[in-house]
C-alpha cells in the first residue's frame, strides 16, 4: 500500500511519478498507465511543455481528480506577480483542473525578489486554486529566506544515494517542509551499485527499488522517478511490502559523495 507523508497537516503520496522528458501522446499515455497502476502524485511543470498531455492523461484514467497530489512550477520567466496569475491560469486550462496541489518556483531568480512570486502565490492559495505553495532547487540559505515570507509545503531537489541532503532535511524536519526527491534513481545509475545489489538480493528488489525504498522511508522525504515504460513504472512503485534496516539506510547513506547531476548555468550557489 502507498505510504503517505503529513506535511502541515496535508497528506502526500511519498512515491510520485515524474514526467520529464516526456511529451504528447506518449506522456498521456504514461500519466494513464501510471494512475491505474496506482500512483497518486503526478510532478510536471510549466518549461516540461506536457501539461496537456499529463491533464488528458489524468482524464483518461478516469481516477478522480481529488485522489491525485497534482503539482506544476512556474518557469523562471513566470517569477513576477503578473506573470504568476498568467501562468498559473493556462496552467489549470491546460491541466484542465480547477485547482493544482502544489505550485512551486522551478528555480530560484534573484531577478525578482522572492516575496514578490510568493505573495503572488498566496493570493492564489486564499483563492483556493492553488492548495500549497513550494519551492525547487532552493539550497539551505534560500529556503530559509522563503520561509520567512510563506509556509512553504515543499522544495524539490535532486537526491539519490551519491548526493547528500542532510542540511536541507534538516530545516525541512524542523519547519515541516516536504523535500520532494528528483532524479530519485540518478537517471538509473543505482542499477550497477554493488552494495545496493547485495541488499536487494534479501529482500528480492533490484536497486532501483532500494533506492526508492530508503528516500520515501526517511522522514519528510517523497521521491518523483520518471519511468518511460509500464514495466519499470511496475518496478518502481512494488516497494511498499518491505522495510530497510538501520543499519541498510545508514549502509546506503554512506554512499554520498556529492554527485549531482542536475546543475544548469541558471544554477544557484549550492
Ligand atoms: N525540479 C527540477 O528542477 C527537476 C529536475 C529534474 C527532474 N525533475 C522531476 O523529477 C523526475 C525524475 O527525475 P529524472 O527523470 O531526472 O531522473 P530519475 O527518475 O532518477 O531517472 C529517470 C531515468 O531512469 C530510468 N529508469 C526508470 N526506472 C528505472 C528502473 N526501474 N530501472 C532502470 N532504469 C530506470 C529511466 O529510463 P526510461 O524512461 O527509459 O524507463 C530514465 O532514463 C522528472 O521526471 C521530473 O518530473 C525535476
Amino acid at each position: 500500500m502507498q505510504l503517505l507523508k503529513t506535511i502541515r497537516g496535508v497528506e502526500v503520496p511519498a512515491l510520485g511519478f515524474g514526467t520529464w522528458p516526456l511529451k504528447g501522446p506518449d506522456c498521456r499515455e504514461a500519466v494513464t498507465d501510471a494512475l491505474r497502476i496506482g500512483y497518486r502524485h503526478v510532478d510536471t511543470a510549466r518549461m516540461y511543455v506536457n501539461e496537456v498531455a499529463v491533464g488528458q492523461g489524468i482524464r483518461d484514467s478516469q481516477v478522480p481528480r481529488e485522489e491525485i497530489f497534482l503539482t506544476t512550477k512556474l518557469w523562471n520567466t513566470e517569477l513576477a506577480g503578473g506573470k504568476v496569475t498568467e501562468a498559473l491560469h493556462d496552467s489549470l486550462r491546460s491541466l484542465h483542473t480547477d485547482y493544482v496541489d502544489l505550485l512551486l518556483i522551478h528555480w530560484p531568480d534573484k531577478k525578482v525578489p522572492l516575496a514578490e512570486t510568493l505573495n503572488a502565490m498566496q493570493k492564489h492559495q486564499q483563492e483556493g486554486k492553488v492548495r500549497q505553495i513550494g519551492v525547487s532547487n532552493f539550497p539551505p540559505g534560500l529556503l530559509r529566506e522563503a520561509l520567512r515570507h510563506a509556509p512553504v509545503f515543499c522544495n524539490q531537489v535532486e537526491y539519490h544515494p551519491y548526493l547528500s541532503q542532510e542540511g536541507l532535511l534538516e530545516i525541512c524536519r524542523e519547519s515541516d517542509v516536504l523535500l520532494t526527491a528528483y532524479s530519485p534513481i540518478a537517471h538509473g545509475a543505482v542499477m550497477e551499485e554493488e552494495s545496493l545489489r547485495q541488499i536487494g538480493e534479501k529482500y528480492g528488489k533490484s536497486p532501483v527499488q532500494i533506492t526508492l525504498r530508503w528516500l520515501i522511508s526517511q522522514e519528510q522525504v517523497a521521491a518523483i522517478p520518471k519511468a518511460s515504460g509500464t514495466e519499470r513504472r511496475r518496478q518502481n512503485f512494488d516497494i511498499f511490502d518491505f522495510e530497510l534496516t538501520r543499519e541498510e539506510m545508514d549502509q546506503i547513506h554512506g554512499l554520498a559523495r556529492g554527485k549531482r547531476l542536475i546543475n544548469p548555468a541558471w544554477s544557484p550557489v549550492w
